[in-house]
């Protein structure tokens, strides 16, 4: 199963909103269909975003827009995950930007086969592993940064349990991560995201993998809730890695100058569909957060486990 793939001069998508009850595509055939299901989330997650964004200026030269114009438009569909710039630029600096694009394809899918192979070594047999939001093969073209660990420890033959954060207010850990494990036949547990801390002081967690959305300097921006996983693990001593490929880095700026999305506040107000907090009521919500360096082990990239910088 692929996130996302170039059929017919078309964009294929799962629509990720509807998981997990029905997988559904969805096409997109000129590049604002791209903005828009960037911004609306049909595919989301820093690998998948930066991978459609390159197919969407593949698009846009299809379609004969100004390449310039392209890219500023699609730059503004999500402002955090430093994928979206990097991809853009990379296919608008390119000859060819069909080539450029399906090589981005291609790439993602073979780094994270790399993070899963140098990220199975700090795994454990029998280790149960929290997981925040979802970094698996949804959030990539393929196989999954966090979640690409997880399966490539599996396939090492070690026992694996999964906890995931059902990660308000979206639920991404609920609908995605839930899901793509129950496909792998990996036990999962879901749990509330305010239960991770009393978990890791009964002993019910050995490691915590993330995704990560922008590694800058100083630390790592990530689904938000990511920090508070990081200070709960961090007071018992448990090991908090972060993977994700080089692409995620942002080496010219200090983490804490990243900008944080800030996404509407009815996704905060209603939950299943029902309001829950008297109506107009204020709401603060920000996507992201930032987990300083000191309380991250290591990073797992493609080309082996590093320090924060
Ligand atoms: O808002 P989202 O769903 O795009 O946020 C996704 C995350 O925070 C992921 O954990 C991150 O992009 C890593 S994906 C391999």
């Amino acid at each position: 199963m692929k996130t996302l793939e170039w059929e017919n001069n078309k964009l294929k998508l799962i629509d990720q909103r509807q998981l997990p009850d029905n997988l559904v595509y969805i096409y997109c055939e000129n590049y604002k269909d791209v903005i828009v299901a960037i911004k609306d989330m049909a595919v989301r997650g820093a690998p998948a975003i930066g991978v459609a964004a390159a197919f969407g200026m593949a698009l846009a030269d299809i379609e004969g827009v100004d390449l310039n114009k392209a890219a500023n438009e699609i730059k503004s569909a999500r402002p955090t995950a430093v994928n979206l710039f990097w991809a853009v630029d990379r296919v608008l600096n390119s000859q060819n930007p069909l080539d450029e694009a399906l090589k981005m394809y291609e790439e993602d899918m073979a780094t994270n086969r790399a993070i899963g192979k140098f990220g199975s070594q700090v795994i454990d047999d029998g280790d149960t592993i929290l997981t925040h939001c979802n970094a698996g093969a949804l959030a990539c073209v393929d196989y999954g940064t966090a979640l690409g660990v997880i399966r490539a420890a599996r396939d090492a033959g070690k026992n694996i349990n999964v906890i995931c954060d059902e990660t308000r207010p979206r639920g991404q850990g609920a609908s995605l991560s839930v899901w793509e494990m129950q496909q792998e036949n990996i036990p999962v547990k879901l749990i509330p995201d305010v239960a991770s801390g009393y978990l890791m002081s009964q002993g019910m967690i050995d490691k915590v993998v993330i995704g990560a959305d922008r590694i800058a300097k100083g630390g790592v921006v990530n689904k938000v809730g990511s920090f508070m996983v990081a200070l709960a693990a961090k007071q018992h001593d448990i090991p908090f890695y972060v993977a994700a490929p080089y692409s995620t880095f942002d080496h010219e700026i200090s983490i804490f100058d990243t900008e944080i999305e800030e996404r509407d506040g009815d996704e905060v107000r209603y939950y299943g569909g029902a309001r829950i907090c008297p109506e107009g009521t204020e709401v603060i919500n920000p996507a992201f957060d930032i987990t300083p360096k000191e309380f991250i082990t290591g990073i797992i990239t493609e080309k082996g486990i590093i320090d924060p910088i």
